[in-house]
């Protein structure tokens, strides 16, 4: 019997045998072998054109409250979001303040538990998969001290988030430590960023250093993004995330240099133009100087 729906069908016939099936991924080092959720986040955080993100990294205040620039939110983050790839956020912020119009890949700040005001980085996990995921987080953010007085419990922390994530899918930003006591060399970076990719995160987040970068980044089997650190003058800046992206670099997760620069909004288009066009560091500043006049 021939089913009704089944009778007038155009046989099929595109099938391409000339053609190789296409091998499509994120082309992020380190993750083709990563399944289809996994690496659609990750190709919602990366621009597939250019394999690099700008993230705009606002979670300073679940260790150092209402820090400058971030004292209201509403006021001067949720203006610059629709120019980043992607926004690093506590989901505190993220729930009270960022509307969802803004629409944008999320790195969600997951490690908690302690404040500049006691003793940096006794953290746990604050916030497990299931609120991540009702988030609709496409990566998950935990803090390692690698070389601290938490290393250990902070590896433990990073390997907790990791299987969860591998479960369903959620990539994890393995963050190195902001600590008086680690010092910011290749030698040091180059270990910790290695330890955090061994342990299992997607991406790492690290500081750039001026010796040496390159074999950082090198050594380290997954993508690198650079935090800006403490408020530089706009040009020195610029020539961080370009120094830093030359040297192999996946993106810039920058914070205080972007929102406490004079104009966030040209600052974080400027970086856009390092990160995304290759532009070099005078070219961007230049850029920044004429958004901010005009
Ligand atoms: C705070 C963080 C920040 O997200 C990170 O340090 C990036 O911000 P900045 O460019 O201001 O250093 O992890 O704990």
């Amino acid at each position: 019997m021939i089913m009704a729906d089944a009778s007038g069908n155009i046989e099929p016939a595109q099938f391409g045998l000339d053609k190789p099936a296409s091998q499509s991924a994120t082309g992020l080092k380190g993750s083709a072998h990563y399944d289809w959720g996994m690496q659609d986040r990750l190709a919602r955080i990366f621009d597939p054109k250019t394999r690099r993100t700008v993230m705009l990294a606002f979670d300073h205040g679940y260790i150092m409250g209402p820090t400058s620039g971030l004292e209201r939110i509403d006021l001067s983050i949720v203006p610059l979001i629709e120019h980043a790839d992607c926004i690093m956020c506590t989901r505190g912020v993220l729930r009270s303040c960022v509307p969802l119009r803004c629409n944008k890949p999320v790195a969600l700040r997951c490690s908690a538990g302690s404040t500049v005001l006691t003793e940096l980085n006794d953290e746990c996990i604050g916030v497990g998969i299931e609120d991540a995921l009702r988030l609709n987080a496409s990566m998950m953010a935990v803090m390692v001290g690698i070389g601290g007085p938490h290393e250990a419990q902070t590896i433990r922390n990073l390997c907790q988030m990791v299987e969860s994530g591998n479960r369903y899918g959620v990539p994890t930003l393995g963050v190195t430590a902001v600590g008086r006591e680690l010092t910011r060399d290749a030698r040091y970076l180059g270990f910790a960023t290695r330890v955090l990719a061994e342990n299992g995160a997607q991406v790492v987040k690290t500081y750039y250093c001026d010796d040496g970068f390159d074999t950082v980044v090198a050594g380290c089997p997954v993508p690198i993004v650079v935090a800006g650190g403490k408020k530089l003058p706009e040009r020195e800046a610029l020539e961080l995330a370009y120094r830093a992206i030359d040297q192999g670099a996946s993106g810039i997760d920058m914070g205080r240099n972007i929102f406490q620069a004079e104009s966030p909004r040209a600052m974080i288009q400027a970086v856009r133009a390092v990160v995304h066009d290759n532009a070099r560091a005078e070219s961007a500043f230049e850029y920044y100087r004429d958004e901010m006049n005009g």
